[in-house]
């Protein structure tokens, strides 16, 4: 079994020592550590192409994205190894755009949902099937490390970070939101936040090879501190009434108030349809499908194409109509 360390920070400083304590304990619990720094690395951002839907539509084994950076190499060590551990800074209260940079180009073009239909159709029609390495269930773990003393300035940080288990239906163990990093100096002088930290590690290298439903810890930061019994963050969606979102998970839970107490009960039903189960990846997938029906004969409409065509021109010449040079 191979955990993967992931460190979006400067290389040898706080995320670097943080991920690097959590694959220490994977590897003293028996698994086999990569670690890799991305710093020095270009991942630019998802043009949006359709070049990997294309790589699937056309039968293609292995979907690959057709920028030429250095994305492939986050994407080829994420494919061989059977847990995954990030830690990424905040950077203006949400996680560091490099690493949003990867899940876009990461998860949508690897999203289970996908991959399962089309194997369906390859099988129905005997042509070669997905890598396999696309149908392997991960486990994960999330660092996010701020260096505000508010938990207030890092927000965003572990919420973003879970963006990533959705699309590939990875089950997270555990987080640690390693914030007010400016007063700690350096994260090796808070043994106990180190000690969160490895205890990722333990819980990703323990979980690997066992089924999800069986893995039920969380490791890291204790789970009184959460909301969300998915992904465990403190984020909630509110629209005036007692019913509340996780916008992580996009499930839905009732809120209660009592005396100065909040508590939010969510459903078995909505748990097991939480954004990185197989039942919110489906819910998702028909959701596209369903666009796509609408979508493409109103775009196919030959008087709408006509009409489209003609607005189109107006905002292509956008500079040439305000008087811009
Ligand atoms: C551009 C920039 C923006 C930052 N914004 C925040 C922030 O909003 N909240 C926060 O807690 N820390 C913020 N920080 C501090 C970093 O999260 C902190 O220095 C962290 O330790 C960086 O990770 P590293 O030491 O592994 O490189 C920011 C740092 C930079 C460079």
């Amino acid at each position: 079994m191979k955990v993967l360390g992931i460190s979006f920070g400067r290389k040898n400083q706080r995320c670097d020592i943080m991920v690097k304590e959590a694959l220490f304990a994977a590897h003293e619990a028996g698994a086999e550590v990569q670690f890799i720094n991305t710093m020095g690395m270009r991942i630019d951002h998802c043009h949006a192409c359709d070049y990997c839907s294309r790589c699937r539509e056309k039968g293609d084994v292995e979907i690959h994205c057709v920028l030429k950076d250095d994305y492939h190499i986050l994407e080829e060590a994420y494919l061989d190894c059977d847990g995954v551990i990030i830690a990424a800074p905040v950077y203006a209260v949400g996680i560091v755009g490099q690493f949003k940079n990867f899940l876009d180009r990461m998860c949508p073009a690897h999203d289970r949902a996908e991959m399962i239909e089309t194997n369906k159709k390859r099988e129905a029609e005997g042509k070669p099937l997905l890598d396999p390495r696309y149908f392997k269930d991960r486990y994960s773990a999330y660092i996010s490390v701020g260096g505000a003393n508010t938990r207030n300035w890092v927000a965003l940080g572990l919420p973003m970070l879970h963006l990533f288990d959705f699309s590939l239906v990875q089950k997270c163990v555990g987080h640690v939101d390693a914030y007010d990093q400016g007063n700690t100096g350096s994260p090796v002088l808070d043994r106990e936040l180190m000690a969160r930290c490895a205890s990722l590690g333990t819980a990703v290298a323990g979980a690997i090879g066992r089924p999800y439903d069986e893995v039920t810890t969380w490791a890291g930061d204790p789970e009184d501190d959460s909301v969300c019994p998915v992904c465990h963050c403190r984020l909630l969606n509110i629209n005036g009434t007692t019913d509340v979102e996780c916008p992580i998970c996009g499930i839905w839970g009732k809120l209660e108030v009592e005396d100065d107490k909040v508590h939010v009960t969510w459903s078995p039903e909505e748990i097991s349809r939480a954004r990185n189960t197989p039942i919110g990846i489906y819910e998702h997938y028909h959701e596209i499908q369903n666009m796509i029906k609408i979508c493409v004969p109103k775009l196919t409409d030959p008087k709408n194409a006509e009409f489209i065509k003609k607005e189109t021109e107006r905002y292509a010449r956008f500079d040439e109509i305000v008087g811009n040079k």
